[in-house]
């Protein structure tokens, strides 16, 4: 006899199919983030773009109308399926703009040695940090990666993430690199994510290489980049600039290869020391210059005349105990921020909400702020923004409910998932 089981399922009518519509109605605040389609800066960083009682309504894939409550529903008699989203806050999807988040293995015993009062560095010289991640990930067959890169995925869309960008890095041979990326992409299909892959072979400089980071970057140049462009397997090329890492030349010859393969650059730019990475980023039009903990005024300066997106990493900040990026500082100056989880092993952050929260409580960003460098300005710093980060007809159908009365709420809050609903390309995919 078979009885009925309880099981989790979600209910049919959760999941609609994602030819439908469904009408998202009468939330308290609709942050539309609609604007330019330029990177927001000065003002318009702070513009959310806010509706009281406002609308969305999805067909298939698709944003088709949206504004008032009144309008919307006057304007579209048969709206379909209907999300009742009164007293509460509704969104684009979060776009994570910079992770790490395939990788095998962990490495939470390097909490022991931070409690201790070990720097990132010093983690490093222990035979920690990237090359512990990359001794493991070489070993991991791209099956692997893909599902546990997967599993990360769903928690951080369940968190609110419909787009993220994913770098390699921890394979440092040209193969296990290719294998990185691949799994990134099938993650992302896995997931139900959309996955924006970047070429980060130059994360740090191979075992096989020490002592000779220009010999790396010479393969990095002759078979790395060129494989990645015929696969067509990233979007962006990136580079860690650091003492110890690569220095200001090898960044540039990289970043010209990949620039001309069709990559296009980025940079982990100032993050334990003011290596001019910034001044850098805007010298090669780079998409975006990431980190920023240490940046000089002068590189500020070059961001914004060159509208370089700074990619801010509250997270990291936390992990490794360092300085937070001052992101007031950088808006005042006209930098378009933007922010990221920095989801790596060093740094295990799967909530944009807690990076929302910690860029509003150490970074000098309002909680506008930090939500117009989560969705729109994080979604120009990886080339989606005509897609994805706002809400308006004709964009994908990435939207969130938020469980809170009001989007302060989301700089306010640290470590909780505020999120009810998420919403990826017309369909419910997650709800509680
Ligand atoms: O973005 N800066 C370099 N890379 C990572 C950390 C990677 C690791 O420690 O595994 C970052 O912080
Ligand atoms: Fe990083």
């Amino acid at each position: 006899m078979t009885r009925p089981r309880a099981h989790k399922v979600r209910e049919p009518r959760a999941m609609p199919s994602g030819a439908g519509r469904t009408l998202v109605v009468h939330a308290a605040e609709l942050l539309t983030l609609r604007g330019a389609p330029a990177p927001r800066t000065r003002e318009a960083a702070s513009d959310v773009g806010l509706v009281e009682d406002g609308a969305v309504l999805l067909e298939g894939e698709r944003i088709v109308d949206v504004g008032p409550s009144r309008d919307v529903i006057a304007r579209n008699p048969r709206p379909g399926r209907t999300i009742d989203a009164t007293g509460k806050v509704v969104l684009p999807g979060f776009v994570d703009a910079h992770t790490h988040a395939i990788f095998a293995g962990s490495r939470e015993h390097e909490v022991e040695w931070k409690a201790e009062g070990l720097s990132y560095a010093e983690i490093a010289s222990k035979g920690g940090g990237i090359l512990h991640t990359v001794r493991m990930t070489r070993e991991a067959d791209e099956d692997a990666l893909a599902a546990t890169g997967a599993e990360r995925l769903a928690r951080m869309r369940a968190a609110g993430a419909t787009t993220i960008e994913v770098k390699s890095g921890y394979g440092l041979r040209i193969e296990a690199e290719l294998k990185i990326l691949r799994a990134a992409t099938r993650a992302g299909t896995l997931a139900g994510v959309d996955v924006v892959p970047t070429f980060l072979g130059a994360h740090a400089v191979p075992p096989e290489f020490e002592g000779r980071a220009d010999a790396y970057v010479d393969v990095l140049i002759r078979e790395g980049i060129p494989a990645v462009a015929r696969e067509g397997l990233a979007a962006f090329c990136d580079v860690f600039l650091e003492a110890g890492y690569f220095t200001r030349d090898q960044a540039v010859r990289l970043l010209e290869a990949g620039h001309t393969s069709g990559l296009r650059p980025k940079v982990h730019a100032d993050e334990l020391s003011d290596a001019g990475g910034a001044a850098l980023a805007a010298e090669l039009g780079a998409t975006s210059a990431d980190h920023l903990l240490h940046v000089s005024d002068a590189g500020i300066e070059a961001l914004a005349k060159a509208a370089v997106v700074g990619v801010l990493l509250p997270a990291t900040s936390l992990a490794s105990r360092l300085p937070f990026a001052d992101g007031r500082r950088l808006v005042a100056a006209g930098v378009p921020v933007a922010l990221g989880t920095d989801f790596n092993p060093n740094c295990w952050c799967e909530s944009m909400q807690l990076a929302i929260a910690l860029a509003c409580h150490h970074n000098g960003l309002t909680s506008a702020q930090a939500i117009v460098a989560s969705t729109i300005n994080a979604a120009h710093a990886i080339g989606r923004a005509h897609e994805v980060g706002s809400l308006e007809a004709g964009k994908l159908a990435d939207v969130l409910v938020l469980d809170v009365p009001s989007y302060r709420h989301l700089g306010y809050r640290l470590g909780g998932n505020a999120v009810e609903r998420v919403v990826r390309r017309g369909r419910v995919v997650d709800a509680r």
